[in-house]
C-alpha cells in the first residue's frame, strides 16, 4: 500500500538531466519505497487546465529515460500561478485553485524542478497556499546562488565547447575573426567555461562591459605575431562599454530579458575598426536541447534520490543542492537571492587571463 502519493513537475526552460531527474524520484519512489508519483504536464499547467493532464509515473513509464533530452512532463515558463495570464493581456492569481487542484488530487505536496522562477513560485506556494514543495534547481546557466552546479550546465558547456573546436580549423583556414554567441541570461559561466575549454582568444561577459578597442588590440596583435585569425565567445548578454543596447533585447517569459544580437555588435565594432572578415554563430537552443552529459546524469540522479530522502524525512520547504561535492539542502526561502554571476575573484577567471584570454576590459 502506498504510503505516500506525490506530485512533480518541470517548469521554465528546459535543460538536459530533467528526465534523469524524474527517472530517479520514479525509480526510488515508485521502485523501492512503493509511493505514487504523479507528473503534472507542462509545470502547473496540467493541474490548472480542465481536463487535468496528470500521468501515474511508474518505473516501467520511466524505461529509457536517463540520456532523452527534454523532459516529458513538458514544460513553460509561462504557468506562473500567481500571475496566470487572463487572456485579455492583464494576469490573475491562481494559486488558491491550484492548492484545491493539488489536495483534490490527493497530493501531499510537489517535487518543482525548475531555475529561480520556479524555486520562488514553489516557495510562494508553500507560503500562501500551504502547498508543501521540495525544490529541485536546474538551467543550463548554472546562476543559482544556492549550488555549486545546476545539472544541465555542463551538457551546454560540451555543445558549446565542440562548437569552438570546428570554428577553430575554420577560423584558421580562412583567417578570419568568428564569434560564437553563447547562452547565459545576465551570467557568463557557459562563455567562460566553452572559452577556456575551446581555446578562446577572446571572452565577453555580461558581467563586464567590454571596449572594442581593446578586443581590436588583442586581434592586431596576434595578427602581429602571424597568428591570424581569432576565436572569440561572446555572452548572449554582454554588452559594449560604448553603451549601445543590443538590436534586439527582448523579454520573454517570467519577464526575464533574452539578450539577441550580442555577437553581431561586436563583429561590426571589429570590421569598421580592422576591415578584416568577421562571422557570426549563434548557438542559440542547441545548447539546451540532446542528451545530458554523463555529469549531468549523475548530478541528476544524486537530486532526483534526495529530493525523496527529503520527503520521507518530512522535510518539506527546501531545495537540494550540491555544495564542495556532496548533496546537501537548503531552505527555499534562500534560494531566490540574486543570480550567481561570474565574480572577477572567481579562479578560472583568473587562470583565463594568465593563460592570455581577453575580456576586453582592464582588469
Ligand atoms: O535560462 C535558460 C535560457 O536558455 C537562457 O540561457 C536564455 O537566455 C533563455 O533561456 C532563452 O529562453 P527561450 O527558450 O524562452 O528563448
Amino acid at each position: 500500500m502506498a504510503t505516500h502519493r506525490i506530485g512533480i513537475m518541470t517548469g521554465g526552460g528546459d535543460a538536459p538531466g530533467l528526465n534523469a531527474v524524474i527517472r530517479a524520484v520514479v525509480k526510488y519512489a515508485v521502485g523501492e519505497l512503493h509511493w505514487q508519483v504523479v507528473g503534472i504536464e507542462d509545470a502547473f499547467n496540467g493541474l490548472l487546465e480542465h481536463p487535468r493532464r496528470l500521468q501515474d509515473l511508474t518505473p516501467k513509464s520511466c524505461k529509457g529515460l536517463l540520456p532523452q533530452g527534454g523532459t516529458i512532463l513538458g514544460t513553460t515558463n509561462k504557468g506562473d500561478p500567481f500571475a496566470w495570464p487572463d487572456g485579455n493581456g492583464g494576469v490573475r492569481d491562481r494559486s488558491a485553485e491550484l492548492a484545491e487542484a493539488i489536495r483534490e488530487e490527493g497530493l501531499e505536496g510537489i517535487i518543482s524542478i525548475g531555475g529561480d522562477g520556479s524555486q520562488a513560485i514553489g516557495w510562494r506556494l508553500m507560503q500562501e497556499q500551504g502547498v508543501p514543495i521540495v525544490g529541485v534547481p536546474k538551467t543550463i546557466d548554472n546562476d543559482l546562488a544556492a549550488t555549486d552546479f545546476t545539472f544541465g550546465f555542463w551538457s551546454a558547456v560540451e555543445v558549446a565547447t565542440e562548437a569552438l573546436d570546428r570554428l577553430h580549423t575554420t577560423a584558421d583556414a580562412h583567417d578570419r575573426v568568428m564569434l560564437l554567441e553563447v547562452m547565459g541570461r545576465t551570467a557568463g559561466w557557459i562563455a567562460l567555461y566553452a572559452g577556456v575549454a575551446g581555446g578562446a582568444d577572446v571572452i565577453t561577459l555580461p558581467e563586464i562591459d567590454y571596449d572594442p578597442e581593446r578586443i581590436c588590440a588583442k586581434i592586431q596583435q596576434r595578427k602581429d605575431r602571424g597568428r591570424n585569425f581569432t576565436l572569440i565567445v561572446v555572452a548572449e548578454g554582454s554588452t559594449p562599454a560604448t553603451g549601445e543596447a543590443l538590436p534586439s533585447a527582448r523579454r520573454h517569459g517570467r519577464g526575464h530579458i533574452v539578450a539577441g544580437g550580442a555577437a553581431q555588435t561586436l563583429a561590426q565594432h571589429i570590421t569598421e575598426r580592422l576591415h578584416v572578415e568577421t562571422r557570426v554563430t549563434v548557438l542559440g537552443h542547441l545548447q539546451r536541447g540532446g542528451s545530458p552529459v554523463p555529469f549531468d546524469r549523475v548530478l541528476a540522479t544524486r537530486f532526483g534520490v534526495r529530493a525523496v530522502e527529503l520527503i520521507e524525512q518530512g522535510r518539506w520547504g527546501r531545495m537540494v543542492r550540491l555544495r564542495d561535492g556532496m548533496i546537501t539542502d537548503v531552505p527555499l526561502a534562500e534560494v531566490a537571492r540574486d543570480p550567481r554571476i561570474v565574480s572577477l575573484d572567481h579562479p578560472l577567471f583568473d587562470a583565463a587571463r594568465k593563460v592570455g584570454i581577453e575580456f576586453g576590459a582592464a582588469l
